[in-house]
């Protein structure tokens, strides 16, 4: 049986497991992100080869905070992580580890393990929302995944949906980012004069009907929320929407579905909107169904 490595590079921890085709988890490590770029490669390549220790590894995929620009090499779009943002991410590893290795952008790696392992099998037009340290999306249409002619598609997270409003890591002000993302929940919390909590957008949800400032946080969150998802549905008619990150749980609680119709344009139907059925393990085995395509014997893909 095939096995792989699956690597999810988040913002505040790197989770990484040995997988096989079936999406079994043979082994598994975490480790917190190092804020410098050297200490987050060595500590890859020191977590690939306790993972890979004994076993023939066929691929090593990566779910990253951004994306590879196949012209460049450089990894961008990752305001998140800036000490691999503009760096040559892929090449640095390639020089490390011996082995074929893949990436895709986190929100498009929780795409592709819902489709080849959860809840979006059998589906071909799936919306995929990451709440994360930031906020990113992935798409599937038509079976396939949607990935524009730099390989830096889509980034809705990054796209305006208040005039002149909350600065945004990436340089902008009002991205969808910069509301929705579980840091950006927090956030808002703490500027509307909230107490401190322990740091996480679910505290912040956990305390809707004891707190005001939550209670007020979380509505208007839920509401942008609607905005932001209606907009999707409108650019890619999703049959499906898989939502991953920290508030996951949280968000699909509200059965959004009705407040989206509200916002939806030209249909009341709106998808189902579901927590990814693989919870916070959607990172590592969507690189690794990433690893897998990539390693399996080419037939006529593409
Ligand atoms: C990045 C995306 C990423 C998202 C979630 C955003 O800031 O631009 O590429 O998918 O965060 O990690
Ligand atoms: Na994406
Ligand atoms: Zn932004």
């Amino acid at each position: 049986m095939t096995k792989v490595l699956g690597f999810d590079i988040g913002g505040t921890k790197i989770e990484a497991g040995l997988l096989d085709e079936t999406g079994r988890e043979w082994r598994t490590l975490r480790e917190p992100t190092p804020a410098r770029r050297e200490d987050l490669l060595q500590t890859v390549v020191t977590m690939a080869e306790a993972l890979g220790r004994g076993v023939a590894v066929a691929a090593v995929g990566f779910a990253i905070p951004g994306s590879l620009d196949p012209r460049t090499g450089l990894l961008r779009n990752a305001p998140n992580s800036p000490q691999i943002n503009e760096t040559p991410f892929g090449c640095d590893l390639r020089e490390r580890i011996n082995r074929p290795l893949f990436f895709d952008n986190d929100a498009n790696c929780l795409v592709r393990s819902e489709v080849r392992f959860g809840i979006a099998r059998g589906y071909d037009h799936v919306v995929g929302i990451i709440m994360g340290t930031g906020l990113g999306a992935g798409v599937l249409s038509g079976g396939r995944m949607i990935q524009g002619w730099r390989g830096l598609a889509p980034e809705p997270g990054h796209t305006v949906l208040h005039h002149h409003g909350r600065a945004c890591l990436c340089g902008n002000r009002g991205c969808a980012e910069a509301y929705l993302s579980g840091t950006s929940i927090y956030a808002r919390y703490r500027e509307a004069g909230g107490q401190p909590l322990a740091g996480k957008a679910k505290d912040v949800f956990a305390r809707r009907e004891t707190n005001p400032i939550a209670g007020v946080v979380v509505e208007e969150t839920l509401d942008l929320f609607a905005r932001f998802t209606a907009g999707l549905i409108a650019l890619y008619d999703p049959a499906l929407i898989v939502l991953g990150g920290g508030v996951s749980e949280q968000v699909t609680y509200y059965r959004q579905e009705s407040a989206i119709a509200a916002y939806a344009f030209g249909t009341d139907e709106v998808p189902p909107i579901r927590a990814a059925g693989l919870g916070p393990t959607s990172g590592k085995l969507g690189a690794a169904a990433l690893a897998l395509d990539g390693s399996a014997p080419v037939s006529s893909a593409g």
